[in-house]
């Protein structure tokens, strides 16, 4: 499908790895022109090039901690100045942080908001004049479907995701009126990244292959008790077209949804 993507600008936090990279490949292969926000240089860099390879030659990286709103304000200046506006912003940071009601710390819990609430909140301000000087507009930020689910050893990551999902809604009726749309993707398991290197661990621990996709798989239906359909965890590009058309001019009357994808589930 023809994503209407051709020149258009699109920003991706996290676009290094994982949904992220797998999103702003979809974007560069439409030839967008992409920008990524990471912390590693040389992920960046990496990212950069692939992306120029792709399709889009004016795919750029940028070192940006959004924890840290000095250099996402630098972050987004470097995007102004650059394009002047911006059609697509994509955010996909999220808290890495574990542990029941009784274990976590106060600190603990501010850093699940910082990463999986604040981030967005912090860049969504930073994006919006550029988004309304455009003449299409999409935000797509991913939560997780384990906030419909009692995972208490989650409970930080599901609070902070979940109120990420409050926040996406209540911005699609104010954007409205501007044309902005706003969605939200609830992923189930996918094998990217942090989950990925985690599930390999046990893998080898349990004497399986950690390369083997069957494997993995697995140890997924047998530890984690997740409704899914299909039966495996999901792979980056197969949310990536999710996100990828939800962010594009084609997606012209989705806003205020949360999207699940996960592989069939029965949460609403
Ligand atoms: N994978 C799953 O099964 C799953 C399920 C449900 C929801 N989710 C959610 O989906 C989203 C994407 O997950 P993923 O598994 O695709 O991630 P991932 O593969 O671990 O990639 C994370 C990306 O975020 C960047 N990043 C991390 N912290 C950052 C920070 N403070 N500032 C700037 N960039 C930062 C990383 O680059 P640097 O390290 O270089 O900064 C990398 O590009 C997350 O919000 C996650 O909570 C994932």
């Amino acid at each position: 499908m023809d994503l209407g993507l051709s020149n258009a600008t699109a920003l991706v936090t996290g676009g290094t790895q994982g949904m992220g990279r797998a999103t702003a490949e979809f974007f560069a292969r439409d030839g967008a022109r992409v920008a990524v926000f990471a912390r590693s240089s040389d992920g960046l860099a990496e990212t950069e090039k692939a992306l120029r390879r792709l399709g889009s030659p004016d795919a750029v990286g940028i070192q940006v901690d959004v924890t840290n709103p000095a250099l996402v304000r630098e972050g987004f200046s470097t995007i102004s100045e650059r394009w002047g506006s911006l059609n697509a912003f994509v955010n996909t940071i999220g808290p890495g942080v574990t542990g029941s009601i009784d274990e976590l710390t106060e600190e603990q819990w501010k850093e699940s908001f910082e990463l999986g609430t604040m981030s967005a909140v912090r860049c969504v301000r930073e994006a919006l004049p550029l988004l309304r000087k455009a003449d299409w507009a999409r935000i797509v930020f991913v939560s997780a479907h384990s906030t419909r689910r009692q995972t208490p050893s989650l409970v930080s990551y599901t609070a902070a995701k979940s109120a990420l999902t409050s926040i996406s809604k209540n911005l699609s009726r104010t954007l409205a009126p501007d044309g902005i749309l706003v969605n939200t993707v609830s992923p189930g398991t996918f094998l990217t990244g942090g989950v990925r290197r985690w599930l390999e661990g046990m893998a080898v621990e349990r004497g399986v292959d950690p390369n083997s996709l069957e494997d993995l798989n697995r140890i997924i239906a047998e530890d984690f008790g997740e409704p899914c359909d299909l039966g495996r965890a999901g792979l980056p590009d197969e949310i990536g077209a999710v996100i990828a058309f939800l962010a594009s001019r084609t997606n012209s009357y989705m806003t205020g949804a949360d999207v699940n994808v996960d592989g069939g589930s029965d949460f609403a």
